[in-house]
């Protein structure tokens, strides 16, 4: 049976782990540039309905780097879900390609695209969550800290994608979480309670930036208006305004904390450009597992076809 990756909890604790083991192995080949195609014959489509920098480079130069070919569908060559129905696409691809990579809205389209494609399909970011972006930040969390054990990490700003997939990160692997947001933009609360009833990790949702960062190992911002809401960026801005990740906050932690963000940033708005710039800014890093993680995830749902 084909396998995707739509969501953190589609992978098991083990097969996380596993993940994160091979983006090291596959890394260290990337950086040695050793010859490593397993994807030789092999194509790889990928369908953004959104812009992207990161998920395209990445994946699009990962799979080139381990012998196949990627094609490039953008917002505006398919129209999917409107010029041609989702169920259509997934078929049609999955008679071209070896796998299926989208970027799109609505989490819906996403889980049908998957339902009806008979390869494997991985999920780039939808407005529910983004699984690849969260892979990859573990594996940095990991290599920084050596461990993954007994962590903080506390998410201040929107409760949106990125927080979606934290939370079902904290169903498989235990850690505190704690997502300090305005009232009114809070996370999905289906999500939340996942998270809190699996009984892995402990789970808070709160509106105080400055008493949730003490004692994190991570503070992680994302941008306050997701792509879809550029409209409300102003009023969002405005809301927001106590939750920005500036010098004083990231003071306020208490202990040597790394800070994290997906990117782009909006930089003066969620994040201050001092604190882009610290030395315990890990973003850049961050971005360069994008591809080492999805490289792995890639390999893994390969080999279980
Ligand atoms: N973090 C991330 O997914 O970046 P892009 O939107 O540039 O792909
Ligand atoms: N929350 C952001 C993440 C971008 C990688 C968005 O959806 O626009």
């Amino acid at each position: 049976m084909k396998r995707d990756f739509l969501h953190i909890t589609d992978f098991t604790k083990e097969e996380i782990w596993e993940t994160l083991n091979l983006a090291k192995e596959i890394k260290s080949h990337f950086r040695n540039r050793d010859s490593y195609t397993p994807f030789r014959g092999r194509s790889l489509a990928m369908v953004f309905a959104k812009p992207s920098a990161r998920t395209r480079v990445s994946f699009e130069t990962g799979f080139t780097w381990m012998g196949g070919h990627a094609l490039y569908l953008g917002p505006s060559d398919i129209g999917i879900g409107k010029r041609e129905a989702i169920k259509d696409i997934a078929r049609v691809f999955s008679r071209y390609n070896d796998l299926l990579m989208a970027r799109l809205f609505d989490h819906e389209h996403i889980l049908e695209l998957a339902k009806y494609a008979s390869i494997p399909v991985i999920n780039g970011l939808t407005d529910y969550n983004h699984p690849c972006q969260i892979m990859a930040d573990i594996l940095t969390i990991w290599e920084h800290r050596g461990h993954l054990e007994d962590l903080k990490i506390v998410y201040v700003g929107d409760g949106n994608n990125i927080v979606h997939s934290w939370l079902r990160l904290a169903v498989k692997l235990p850690m505190e979480f704690v997502c300090a947001c305005p009232k009114g933009y809070e996370p999905d609360g289906d999500t939340v309670r996942l998270a809190q009833e699996a009984g892995v990790s402990t789970v808070q949702i709160t509106s105080d930036p400055y008493a949730a960062v003490q004692n994190a190992d991570v503070v992680y911002t994302d941008v306050w208006a997701s792509m879809g809401q550029k409209e409300e960026a102003e009023e969002r801005a405005r809301v927001f305004r106590d939750f920005q990740v500036n010098e004083v906050l990231m003071k306020a932690t208490g202990k040597e904390t790394l800070f994290m963000h997906c990117l782009p940033a909006e930089r003066g708005r969620e994040v201050t450009d001092g604190v882009m710039e610290a030395e315990y800014s890990i973003v850049f890093d961050q971005a360069e597992n994008r591809m080492h993680a999805q490289n792995a995830i890639m390999v893994m749902l390969a080999d279980r076809m």
